[in-house]
């Protein structure tokens, strides 16, 4: 959550630079946003509420500069206020400041501060941060002051600062994510890769407790735990800056979701003997738990389904916030499987070191290579999607599911047989999601834009999907969506059923069909408007969108006609679906 940005080098239009990274991570948080650049022993600053990709070459006079930092905000302390919106400074403007995270005890130390003179502008817990460095600036370094402020700050912190008379950049993280991309004399800061990657794909990540301090020769890095400095091996980033990039398509949303034409096939580049050594840690260990946040924790209960029938393995599943409350069940055997297309998810990470401080093993299934997740699980499964930008999980999830699903077959000893369905599934894919699919999706968008809820069901692996289905329409469409276990609407979400309510049933190919055909009946004796995402038409369905027979991959194929819907749905109602209200790409706090 928070896009942060930053440029340090020979180039001096570093603001307008800043302002370009910015709009490279808008997904990351939209409401308002700023930018600070040092020129002529002065902190020059713009700040604005709304997005920044509104934001044109020369609206703000800046100085010409070589050193700016930026921020595009996702609130959590005090409105969307220009005030709120970051860089904040100290009094007299010298100092300028940008944070993602919570600092936790921000009261206490604002408190503080005030009773000692110290006047605040903002309802933010971040301006609490460049206030205490002020405070300490007057008995030390800069570089001093920061280390003592982060030893009394709680919570979680990515920040960066810069003083209006000093040429350096420094930074310090625990908990949120901050990567250095190290260009030809140049140098780069960001919450996520996008953002420099047409720059430079050299990279060092900073980790928790460590602090960067980057002047015009090099980036130097410290422990701030052991305060002392630490050497980093330069990172080589394999994707392209092309991949960033909406390329024709008006939206990042429906870009990733062609783009599954070929990436479950990517997602399938694996290791063999590394996918049968995780197999191996599945079946042996003491107790397997999935977890995930959103559309991943959707993703880790679809994988429960997959387990139990193809692999024939009992595997828990908790959402990351949940977590903390099933951790007792843990112990030095057990193994974890975090499934992150970020890698950065805040629950998740809490979740991960839960299950680390009581020796169990981590797997991480995840996106984002070198992201946090990757360097703190004892064994991780990339999923290849590239970048995904859009907020709405869609490429990921279902690279995600494959990768999920392949497990489940190694350890079923039938990784073979397992790869042979998921490729097969890829080409099924490919096929589907042609123009004319997409128009027959695009006329039921258009007879369902006004409803004002719609349900979702599914039966086994299809319930995971329904809830995930719920997911994506909620976030596109803002429509009222919810998922049930088809059996379930008879104990209770059938009452909700009223003339013409749109219900979705995810329906595959086996024993399920005829149950879930069933709950159609009953849904359709009530009134309800029965769209069928199924293999083969049913006189039950009012609406019927045809979906590849998968097989044990049905829950893949299902998903994609809802992906589609969401995005036409959100495109009718005037939403924005790349930067839905109210949320962020990747969720860094908790
Ligand atoms: O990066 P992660 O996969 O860990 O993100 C988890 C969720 O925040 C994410 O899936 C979210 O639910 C998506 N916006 C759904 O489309």
């Amino acid at each position: 959550m928070c896009g942060i940005f930053a440029y340090l080098g020979p180039k001096t239009n570093a603001p307008e630079l800043v302002i370009e990274g910015l709009k490279k991570l808008e997904y990351r948080g939209y409401d308002s946003w700023g930018v600070a650049a040092q020129a002529n022993n002065r902190i020059d600053s713009c700040k604005k509420v709304g997005k920044i990709s509104a934001y044109q070459v020369g609206d703000h006079n800046f100085a010409a500069s070589s050193l700016a930092i930026g921020h595009s905000r996702w609130a959590t302390h005090g409105g969307v206020t220009e005030a709120n919106a970051h860089p904040h400074f100290n009094a007299d403007h010298s100092l300028a400041l940008v944070h993602n995270g919570i600092i936790e005890n921000y009261a206490e130390i604002r408190a503080d501060l005030e009773s000692k003179g110290h006047k605040f502008v903002s309802q933010t817990d971040t301006e609490s941060i460049v206030h205490l460095i002020d405070f300490h600036l007057k008995s030390m370094s800069l570089e001093e002051a920061v280390k003592k402020a982060m030893s009394e700050m709680h919570g979680r912190y990515a920040i960066l600062l810069i003083k209006a008379d000093e040429q350096k950049i420094i930074a310090a993280r625990r908990g949120s994510p901050l990567i250095i991309g190290i260009g030809q004399g140049e140098f780069f800061v960001g919450s996520d890769i996008p953002a420099f990657l047409e720059y430079t794909n050299q990279v060092n990540y900073l980790d928790d407790d460590q602090m960067v301090i980057i002047d015009q020769e090099k980036a130097q890095f410290y422990d701030l735990k052991t305060n002392s400095p630490i050497e980093k091996r330069l990172i080589t980033i394999e994707w392209q800056a092309s991949q960033a990039e909406k390329g024709d398509y008006p939206h990042f949303m429906i870009k990733e979701i062609m783009e599954q034409k070929e990436t479950i096939r990517r997602a399938l580049e694996q290791d063999d003997q590394e996918i049968q050594k995780i197999a191996e840690a599945i079946k042996g260990a003491f107790g397997t738990y999935l977890v995930g946040c959103g559309t991943a924790g959707k993703v880790c209960l679809a994988a429960t389904y997959q387990f139990s029938h193809i692999g024939h393995r009992h595997v828990n599943f908790a959402v990351g916030s949940e977590f903390s409350s099933l951790q007792d069940f843990i112990k030095d055997r057990s193994l974890m499987i975090a499934v992150s297309q970020s890698g950065e998810t805040a629950d998740t990470l809490e979740a991960i070191h839960a299950a680390k401080s009581k020796g169990a093993k981590v797997l991480s299934i995840i996106n984002v290579k070198g992201s946090t997740m990757d360097r703190e699980s004892d064994f991780a499964l990339h999923i290849k999607a590239g970048p995904e930008k859009a907020v709405a999980s869609t490429k990921a999830t279902t690279a995600q599911m494959a990768v999920l699903t392949l497990l489940a077959y190694a350890c079923a000893g039938r990784l073979e047989a397992g790869k042979k369905l998921l490729l097969d599934t890829q080409s099924q894919i490919n096929d589907m999601l042609n123009p004319r699919y997409e128009d027959h999706i695009r006329t039921l968008a258009d007879q369902i834009a006004k409803v004002e809820s719609m349900y979702i069901i599914g039966k086994g692996v299809n319930y995971a999907i329904a809830l995930e289905s719920a997911i994506k329409l909620q976030e596109i469409s803002y429509i009222h969506a919810e998922g049930f276990a088809s059996g379930e609407l008879k104990h209770g979400p059938i009452a909700l059923i009223s003339q013409s309510t749109p219900v979705i049933a995810l329906i595959s190919n086996d024993q399920s069909r005829k149950d879930v055909l069933n709950n159609c009946q009953e849904v359709k004796a009530r009134g309800a408007y029965v769209i069928g995402i199924a293999p083969e038409n049913d006189a039950v369905f009012d609406f019927w969108i045809k979906v590849p027979d998968a097989g044990e991959a049905q829950g893949i194929v299902n998903i994609i006609p809802i992906q589609l819907l969401a995005y036409h749905l959100g495109l009718l109602r005037k939403n924005d679906p790349d930067m839905p209200r109210n949320l962020a790409k990747s969720v860094t706090v908790k």
